[in-house]
């Protein structure tokens, strides 16, 4: 078995990437850091390829696509993302197209390039990495929030295809609340609550995503968040994330 992880350089893709090899499973590692997935390489008893590659240029997601062709893949994991915090006005525009061709478009592409190539082989898991965001409007950090929304919903949609279909491609959406890694450190701010361990998050995925679960939400206060979500009005969900990213003291 063999499992493309996206972001595997460190965070949760990294401790995907550490339990998937656990498991077994050969892997392939995508990121911009080579010599971090090299690193990790040597530490995993399984056979490892290491592709080096900026997802947020389009044509370099085809591309990892491309180089993949002539392996098995049973499990396609979308996990490299990016945050930016701030208010809208304030916020780079660069950067915010950097966010969504990562978290969105790279994470499109892939989906649709292996989801065609799954459907084809009648197998194959695609485990897309959303967050809790996704079940909320985000002021002050409004494009990863979309972005996020963007996932689970092409997530679901993609998994009602397939089940209906019975096409033999399994979809599964994380949605973790705050994780213990470096996003925040990459954009600035502290956790507001206390974030769980990136080790706990990515086994708990990949169980879930190895016994077929759709929606999967590590730790219990935040099923209760998303729960929730869909009882509030938008009004009062707006502003309780703004509340809380307001409290994000930058570093
Ligand atoms: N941490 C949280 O609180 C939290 C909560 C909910 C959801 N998530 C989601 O979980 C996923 C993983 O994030 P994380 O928390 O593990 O953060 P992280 O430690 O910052 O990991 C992000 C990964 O994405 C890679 N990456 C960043 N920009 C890239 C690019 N342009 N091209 C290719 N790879 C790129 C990074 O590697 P390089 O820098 O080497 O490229 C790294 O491997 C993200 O989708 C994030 O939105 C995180």
């Amino acid at each position: 078995m063999t499992a493309l992880i996206t972001g595997a350089s460190t965070g949760i893709g990294r401790d995907m990437a550490i339990y998937l090899s656990t498991l077994g499973y050969d892997l392939i590692l995508v990121a911009r850091s080579r010599d971090k997935l090299l690193k990790l390489k040597k530490l995993l008893p399984v056979r490892v390829k290491v592709i080096a590659a900026d997802l947020s240029d389009p044509e370099n997601a085809k591309r990892v696509y491309y180089v993949c062709r002539s392996f098995r893949v049973d499990l396609l994991v979308n996990n490299a993302g990016i945050g930016e915090v701030g208010p809208f006005e304030k916020t780079s525009l660069e950067k915010e197209l950097n966010l969504i061709n990562l978290n969105v478009t790279a994470l499109h592409i892939l989906s649709k390039l292996f989801y065609r190539r799954f459907a084809s082989e009648g197998r194959g898991t695609i485990l897309n990495v959303a967050s809790s965001a996704a079940f909320y409007p985000g002021p002050l950090m409004a494009a990863y929030y979309a972005s996020k929304a963007y996932v689970l919903n092409l997530s679901q949609s993609l998994y009602r295809e397939a089940k209906e279909s019975g096409n033999g491609v399994k979809i599964s959406v994380l949605c973790p609340g705050p994780v213990q890694t470096e996003f925040n450190k990459r954009i600035g701010v502290t956790n507001s609550f206390s974030p769980a361990s990136s080790e706990k998050v990515a086994k708990y995925a990949i169980d879930k995503t190895l016994e077929g679960k759709f929606l999967i939400i590590p730790e219990a206060k935040m099923k209760v968040s998303v729960a929730a979500s869909s009882l509030l009005p938008a009004e009062m969900k707006s502003k309780l994330v703004y509340l809380i990213q307001k409290g994000k003291s930058p570093l």
